[in-house]
């Protein structure tokens, strides 16, 4: 119920008058093209752009709010900055509302994430491309981007590559679904990498988290994956190198890290992302790849939540991270961003959904929850009660 309340509210923030949004300025402003150097970090230069999507998905959950000091802390949120998802071929069509409003100091954050049998190993995100649909990602997904981005070259844009494709075929190789992934993923992010590499364009390809692509098993095979990959597309030069946390949980720096003391604690130096990043990135390097990274800091603020340092989905108790900045203090995260946009759900707890993920119905994970990318106005307001810094 709340969540059809949320979805007619959310169709009315996106129809709301432009007055009744915060002040704009139009991108027709930006006389010169942008040349984004990705030897350099562009963080320091340009903001995350809070991009309208989450705006009129935030203003619409302030409005279903009573509580007037919940409300204002709320309105905030739609002022921080958060990357846009491009998830299927409609939703390429958010790009024009996006780009009507980004500021020349701002950069607007995309995630490409389409490719042909997404999420091979789990269920709540499979896309909507078969695993032998690799033509119609490149004609029908990648090419409308690339036409929009060249389209506004005088826009700055940053690119996560598609999330969790190639650490599946790190370390679930072994399931048939990511098995018959395989040459897609490959040929597709290959694909995205030379077609996007713009000038207005940075990339980072996705590399999971610490706990993931972070065991010591899987350091070298994971930079390996990732620079055939980027080698295969010519070395694109407007890579700038991975993404870590994205949609995930763990804390940038906590020591010792959340799960240090678990029995398989010892076969996995990178406890917290910013020793992933560290040790990932010395990974790359060696491997011939750019090595800076972005780490979503999302809904990073609450540790100690999950049963296991796998459970992905809506955990319990979360709250909002650090806002975006380029301050790090680490040389090589160029920047902490808001990946995920928080309140969208990670995947249905209804066990009788297709896209039902059993990880959804964990005991650390925040029941009921709609489909995946779908709002949940009662997610959204624990992660906003349980924020770090507050709002
Ligand atoms: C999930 C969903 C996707 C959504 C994204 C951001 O992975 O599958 O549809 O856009 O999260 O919320």
């Amino acid at each position: 119920m709340k969540a059809e309340i949320a979805a007619i509210l959310l169709a009315a923030g996106a129809l709301a008058a432009p007055s009744e949004k915060a002040p704009r300025k139009s991108a027709a402003a930006c006389s010169s093209a942008v040349k984004l150097d990705a030897s350099t970090n562009v963080w320091t230069k340009y903001k995350l752009h809070p991009n309208t999507f989450y705006r009129s998905e935030v203003n619409a959950a302030v409005e279903a709010m009573s509580d007037s000091s919940l409300k204002s802390k709320a309105a905030k949120v739609a002022d921080v900055g958060s990357f846009l998802w491009l998830d299927s071929i409609a939703n390429i069509a958010k790009f024009d509302d996006a780009i009507s409003d980004l500021p020349c100091e701002n950069i607007l954050g995309l995630v490409i994430y389409d490719l042909p049998g997404r999420d091979c190993a789990a269920k709540a995100s499979n896309g909507e491309l078969a695993y032998n649909e690799i033509s119609k990602y490149k004609s029908q997904y990648i090419d409308p981007i690339v036409a929009k981005l060249k389209a506004n070259p005088n826009s700055a844009f940053a690119l996560i590559i598609e999330p969790d494709s190639l650490p599946n075929l790190v370390t679930n190789a072994d399931l048939t679904t990511c098995r018959q992934s395989k040459s897609a993923y490959e040929e597709g992010v290959a694909y995205a990498l030379k077609q996007l590499n713009l000038p207005n364009v940075v990339m980072y390809i996705d590399a999971g988290h610490g706990g993931w692509l972070g065991w010591d098993a899987n350091l070298k095979p994971g930079a390996e994956e990732l620079a055939k990959v980027y080698k295969n597309a010519g070395s694109p030069k407007q890579v700038r190198g991975f993404a870590t946390n994205i949609a995930g949980w763990n804390a940038w720096d906590l020591s010792p890290g959340e799960f240090s003391s678990a029995s398989d604690a010892k076969y996995n130096s990178c406890q917290n992302e910013k020793t992933y990043v560290q040790k990932f990135g010395a990974a790359l390097k060696t491997a011939g790849h750019p090595n800076h990274a972005i780490v979503d800091t999302g809904r990073n603020a609450v540790t100690g939540l999950r049963e296991e340092w796998g459970n992905w989905c809506n955990v319990n108790g979360a709250g909002f991270g650090v806002r975006p900045t380029s301050s790090t203090g680490d040389s090589l995260a160029d920047a902490f961003v808001w990946g995920k946009p928080g309140g969208e759900s990670d995947g249905t707890s209804d066990s009788s959904a297709t896209r039902y993920d059993s990880f959804c119905g964990k005991p650390d994970a925040f029941q009921p929850s709609p489909e995946a990318g779908e709002w949940n106005q009662a997610y959204f307001e624990m992660l906003l009660q349980n924020a770090k810094p507050s709002f």
